[in-house]
């Protein structure tokens, strides 16, 4: 019998503390990423630099080491894969940024916004092929497959997305599903991924998988209110972005369901006319905050059943770290709800 709660797992104060355990090994997972261009001839080598250069939150890679580190050690290969995570996660941003016409990412112009629509989409495709030869350089199958079908999760809930925009007959449990797809997966692959490539037994790569899963759906709701809520300076992209495309995400629907007649009405009205919103307007209103808190309840839920995985792991300073990163995440959607938010 698991306990429920977790009182010895400390609330994490300064946010990259839990990351200092690892601080050696992420510089070489950079390393590696800076390092993949030279494997261009030189004219496309200026646009990989450039892409390689970026210095995202390196979330999954963290993933992998502390999972990494709590299970046995961090070894070569979880360079490779932490890297090559993070590179996947790259093309991916690279190929949505076109799609969600944005231009500013990680405090930077976008590929699109510098080069075009066509360039971009190119060079997103670099991107993914760089990572695969990287993923070749771990030779085990079991993990590749699992990579592919990672990767196939990914852009199969991307495909849903899109054809699902402005589709008022869209259901929560459809909104969780693509979310899990387009964001989940390579959380749960960074932990499980980690797992396998230490040889761990099949039941805890699942629990593992089942953790990132949690944290993944509730980082992608999180990002979800950050659009809404938004402030572009503060958070380095373009946000307002959802809105505007007609996609249906979890604040969406508290709105559509919302006490205030009015505001429910108005923003289904919006999205079965595809009008819009008046996020302006919108941001103004009680119904608003309360779509934002019951997000954010939500995902905080998902929190604390991640953390219950934990339980399963030997106590190591790395399992802290884990547990420490989560409780960075409650931080994140509280001051989000709060309208403070803050880019980590
Ligand atoms: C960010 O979502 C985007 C994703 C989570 C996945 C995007 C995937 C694709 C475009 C499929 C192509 C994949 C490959 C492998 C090349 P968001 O728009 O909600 O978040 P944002 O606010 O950070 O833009
Ligand atoms: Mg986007």
């Amino acid at each position: 019998m698991l306990p429920m709660s977790f009182p010895f797992f400390s609330k994490l104060r300064h946010h990259k503390e839990h990351l200092r355990l690892i601080k050696n090994e992420m510089q070489r997972v950079r390393a590696k990423i800076a390092s993949q261009a030279t494997d261009f001839q030189p004219h496309v080598r200026e646009y990989m630099t450039h892409l390689c250069m970026g210095r995202g939150k390196m979330i999954r890679p963290g993933l992998v080491l502390l999972t990494a580190a709590a299970t046995g050690g961090i070894k070569e290969e979880h360079i490779s894969f932490a890297a090559l995570l993070e590179m996947l996660h790259m093309a991916s941003l690279v190929h949505d940024d076109v799609l969600d016409k944005a231009d500013t990412r990680r405090d930077r112009p976008t590929p699109n916004a510098l080069w075009g629509n066509e360039l971009a989409v190119l060079l997103g495709d670099t991107l993914l092929a760089q990572a695969m030869v990287l993923g070749t350089r771990i030779g085990d199958l079991r993990f590749n497959q699992r990579m592919a079908l990672a990767t196939r999760d990914l852009c199969e809930g991307e495909v849903e997305q899109s054809t699902r925009l402005w589709d008022v007959a869209m259901t929560r449990a459809e909104y969780y599903e693509i979310i899990r797809k387009k964001t989940a997966t390579l959380f749960a692959m960074a932990m499980s991924g980690a797992a396998m490539l230490q040889g761990m037994q099949e039941e805890m790569v699942e629990h593992l998988n089942r953790m990132g899963t949690l944290l993944g759906i509730s980082y992608q709701i999180y990002d979800d209110c950050l659009d809404l809520l938004g402030v572009d300076a503060q958070a380095g992209k373009t946000l307002g972005t959802d809105a505007q495309k007609g996609k249906l995400t979890l604040p969406i629907f508290f709105l559509m369901e919302s006490d205030n007649e009015d505001i429910a009405a108005e923003v289904h009205d919006a999205v079965k006319n595809r009008s819009g919103f008046n996020l302006q307007r919108l941001r103004q209103t009680e119904s608003f905050h309360t779509a934002l808190r019951l997000s954010a309840n939500e995902a905080l839920e998902l929190n604390e059943e991640a953390r219950e995985v934990l339980w399963r792991l030997p106590e190591s300073p790395a399992r802290e770290a884990l547990a420490e990163t989560t409780y960075r995440l409650d931080e994140m959607l509280q001051e989000c709800c709060n309208g403070i938010f803050i880019h980590s």
